[in-house]
């Protein structure tokens, strides 16, 4: 990758923008209007949502404020918890339509695998929400399929029904936290790996390991971070309400990380904490 909209390619062949731009904990209305509004402006054209995250009204008028033409966008929310099984998945998709204000989406991804209002019949919700999913997407109305926080015996329990096989699947993935095997899982599978929190949640500038290297390359925490993950073959999600670090997140193609850098940023085990068990998730 060379620059912030250089595309890995989804198996079903759809171009997807190397870097996103993620959008969890930015608030409904004037924060999320105006950080997507930068983030366009500095150049990315992916942006990450999701239905739980209450802002797809704020990033719907942002994109069309910003007068990027919709095919130059590349636009992924996700299905809420309490909305899993066809019917509801219907209508919580339009619903999201209507708020981003547009007529297709680009990725549609189950955003966990066990909700706690499914957990005594994830298997077979998900099966029909997927089921929702793959009639949206040959109708058109969504180019790529998808599925977030699955491990591999959510995976395992999906294709047991699944026509079209999920294309990605975005996890937690950052420093210290590399899922090995459900990576290599997912890459036989032929699904490309969505890196969210690529900088910790920011937990990532307080470790000393990222300071040095930082130093070393003359880059900021957050840069290494986000080459990292490139570097590995991910696809990150870096979240900042701050224009200029929102800018300073692009700045990522002017270098590379020695191999023996990047694993040992792989192996700073726990340094930002863990993923939470889908199947213990409080909500
Ligand atoms: P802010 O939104 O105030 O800029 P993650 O992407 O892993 O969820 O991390 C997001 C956190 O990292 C947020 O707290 C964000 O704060 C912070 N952050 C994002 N980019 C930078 C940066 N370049 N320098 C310092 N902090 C950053």
């Amino acid at each position: 990758m060379r620059a912030l909209t250089d595309c890995y390619q989804l198996s079903n062949g759809v171009g997807i923008p190397c870097i996103g731009f993620g959008t969890w904990q930015t608030a409904e209305g004037e924060e999320a209007v105006a950080s997507v509004l930068s983030a366009l402006g500095a150049g990315y054209r992916h942006i990450d949502t999701a239905q739980g995250y209450g802002n797809e009204g704020s990033i719907g008028s942002a994109l069309k404020r910003s007068g990027i033409k919709r095919e130059e966008l590349f636009v992924t929310t996700k299905l809420a918890n309490n909305q899993h099984g066809y019917k509801k998945t219907m209508a919580a998709f339009a619903r999201s339509m209507d708020k981003l204000r547009l007529t297709y989406l680009d990725l549609f991804l189950i955003h966990w695998p066990n909700p706690l209002d499914f957990r005594s019949n994830w298997q077979e919700a998900n099966a029909e929400t997927w089921q929702a999913f793959e009639e949206l997407y040959r109708a058109g109305y969504i180019r790529a399929l998808g599925i977030s926080n699955f491990r591999q015996h959510h995976i395992e329990a999906l294709m047991q029904t699944a026509v079209v096989a999920p294309m990605v699947n975005q996890i937690r993935l950052c420093p210290g936290e590399t899922q090995d095997a459900l990576v290599e899982y997912c890459r036989e599978c032929g699904m490309l790996l969505e890196a969210y929190s690529p900088l910790g949640v920011g937990k990532i500038f307080e470790v000393p390991e990222m300071q040095a290297l930082a130093a070393k390359y003359g880059k900021s925490i957050a840069q290494i971070c986000i080459r990292w993950s490139l570097q590995r073959g991910y696809l990150p999600l870096p979240k900042s309400v701050m224009p200029a670090r929102i800018a300073q997140n692009t700045q990522v193609f002017d270098f590379a990380l020695e191999d023996a850098d990047v694993q040992r940023i792989a192996g700073l085990t726990g340094c930002v904490g863990y993923s939470m068990d889908p199947d213990s998730i409080p909500w």
